[in-house]
């Protein structure tokens, strides 16, 4: 399962590469802003800088609605680095824009899906990746991970080979909960991911070994 993790933050995205084990990085308009980072030319620059920072894939959201403003944006992020997926609403110009950039060879994630006929229709125009938001589907009741196991079993159904990016993941359970269920990918905020190291187990075994250690060389 790859690990991407959902921030503009450049500290949070350096610590997380700097375990080694970041496999890409995803942004949208509202995570830019949390980081103030406004306006077409900061946002530009700033992916750039995020591109430098890693090696795997960053996900840059169109901002454009329509299929011609989506197509030239995309093709304007598409060539700021050849790390750049290009992240498009899962809206009916979407669709098209994600079918003209898979025939043109560019990187594809299909954001704010939130059912099975969605991640049908992404897979079908050729996404390279799909994201369903599983923490907003839980906000309203409804069952987040379910929408991942059953994206799985239709992709699976026809081999479609669109990653399920599971986002809008809240905590350390919905990473665990998503490789059992096959997800492709988890984006999520670096304190879920930092959550997968700890066991208490863990820490107290260490400082026995530790202690042990020191009575032998006391
Ligand atoms: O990757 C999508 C994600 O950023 C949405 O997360 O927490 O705003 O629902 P959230």
């Amino acid at each position: 399962m790859k690990f991407f993790i959902d921030t503009a933050n450049l500290e949070q995205i350096q610590e997380a590469e700097a375990l080694g084990i970041l496999d890409g990085v995803t942004t949208n308009p509202s995570l830019m802003a949390k980081e103030g980072i406004t306006g077409h030319d900061n946002i530009i620059n700033h992916y750039k800088t995020i591109c430098k920072n890693v090696s795997g894939d960053v996900s840059a959201e169109v901002i454009a609605t329509d299929y011609e403003g989506m197509i030239e944006e995309g093709k304007a992020l598409a060539r700021l680095d050849h790390l750049i997926v290009v992240k498009i609403p899962m809206t009916r110009d979407g669709i098209k824009a994600i079918k003209y950039f898979s025939t043109e060879g560019i990187k594809t994630n299909c954001t704010l899906v939130f059912s099975v006929g969605q991640a049908l229709l992404a897979a079908k125009a050729g996404a390279t990746y799909v994201s369903p938001f599983i923490g907003r589907l839980d906000d309203i009741t409804t069952d987040g991970l379910a929408l991942i196991a059953e994206i799985r079993q239709v992709y699976d159904n026809y081999g479609y080979e669109t990653q399920i990016l599971a986002a809008s993941i809240r905590h350390t359970m919905h990473i665990i909960d998503c490789a059992k269920l096959g997800a492709d990918v988890i984006t999520a905020p670096l304190n879920a991911i930092d959550g997968l190291f700890n066991h208490p187990l863990t820490d107290i075994g260490l400082a026995k070994f530790l202690a042990d250690y020191k009575k032998g060389n006391s």
